[in-house]
């Protein structure tokens, strides 16, 4: 019996080292990608600097906003102030300063939704999509990572729902689904609205932070290290979170009526925002306001036919996480 029991101990022990060091690997292969782009970050900025001496070059989306799975992409704004060219000619001369600088497959691309300038790096095997002044995507980055900050529940739901919506094809806006984006906002709307609640809503707070894009100013309560706590009253689990989610989805968002706005915390009427027909390809059959442009829905994307499958899908994941006895499989079953 003390053979049985000491042999258990070791087995119990070494796989609580293989454990260790599978998550010393994770860390230590997090920090090389972390170096591999900051890397890549340092040599992009030499070579833009030496053709515009105040420009700068800011990370944003998934690589800067801490809902990003490893995936050493980065996405890089460019940030100059330039009378004398236009968006379109910076574009082609950026591409062309790349294309002297060594990188490779350095593509311009002046006509996408967000026109970027695409390159690979071959010295850290990174790939980077570069635009233009879109100052807003990286104030909005910084508000999501500073949301993360405050309430660990925050990432790890939209991590799942993230990885939900990509196995059930439901994250793809060319085919009238919703960006990452539009689910972090979702899920920070959310957390909001628990009771207790488990965020803040920190564009309602004092402002801490400042930035003007386009003489307008956009401003937040930014000092989430003071904001530990906010969420301790509220002792919901991830997945007690996680079925609610679905279930507000599913069943209690008001389509025709709401607006989810994390700007005010709560919900606006769709008529205050005149958003109850269609206006050119802005159909607002699902509403997210953007935190910033707040005439922006980016639910906008949503068409009469996929925003059946998103609610199919909302409803597919509440009822499988209240009745299926092994809900962590069939919930992410590949479309
Ligand atoms: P994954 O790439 O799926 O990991 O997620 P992501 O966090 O990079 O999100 P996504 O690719 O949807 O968006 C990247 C960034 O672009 C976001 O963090 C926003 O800053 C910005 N963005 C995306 N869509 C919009 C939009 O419609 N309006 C604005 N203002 N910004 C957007
Ligand atoms: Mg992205």
């Amino acid at each position: 019996q003390n053979r049985e029991a000491t042999s258990g101990i070791r087995t119990l022990r070494s796989k609580g080292a293989r454990s260790d060091t599978l998550r010393g690997h994770r860390v230590s292969s997090q920090l090389d990608e972390i170096v591999k782009q900051e890397q890549l970050l340092f040599s992009l900025r030499n070579l833009v600097t030496k053709e515009w001496p105040n420009a700068e070059l800011h990370l944003y989306g998934s690589c800067a906003n801490s809902f990003g799975v490893s995936n050493s992409d980065i996405d890089v704004c460019l940030a100059i102030n330039n009378s004398e060219l236009s968006k379109l000619d910076i574009l082609l001369r950026l591409a062309d300063i790349l294309k002297s600088g060594n990188l490779q497959n350095v593509q311009a691309l002046p006509h996408a939704r967000v026109p970027i300038v695409k390159l690979m790096d071959p010295v850290t095997g990174i790939s980077c999509d570069i635009c233009i002044n879109n100052l807003l995507a990286v104030i909005n980055t910084k508000l999501l990572k500073d949301y993360a900050q405050v309430d660990k529940r925050l990432r790890q739901l939209a991590f799942i729902v993230k990885h939900w919506a990509k196995c059930r094809q439901v994250n793809e806006t060319y085919q009238g689904t919703l960006s990452s984006y539009a689910y972090v906002l979702m899920c920070i709307h959310f957390l909001q609205s628990r009771k207790p609640a488990i965020l803040p809503c920190l564009q309602g707070m004092k402002v801490t932070y400042k930035a003007v894009v386009d003489d307008i100013e956009y401003s937040y309560y930014d000092q989430v290290e003071k904001l530990h706590n906010f969420g301790a009253h509220n002792k919901e689990s991830i997945a007690q979170l996680l079925w609610a989610f679905f279930h507000y989805w599913a069943y209690k968002h008001d389509y025709t009526k709401d607006v989810i706005s994390v700007r005010i915390a709560g919900t606006i009427s769709k008529h205050a925002k005149d958003w109850t027909r269609r206006i050119g390809n802005d159909r607002h059959l699902i509403c997210i306001e953007d935190p910033f442009e707040v005439t922006h829905d980016l639910g906008r994307v949503v068409d009469k036919f996929s925003i059946k499958i998103l609610r199919e899908e909302f409803e597919r994941a509440a009822d499988i996480l209240q009745y299926d006895p092994n809900p962590t499989v069939t919930l992410f079953e590949p479309y």
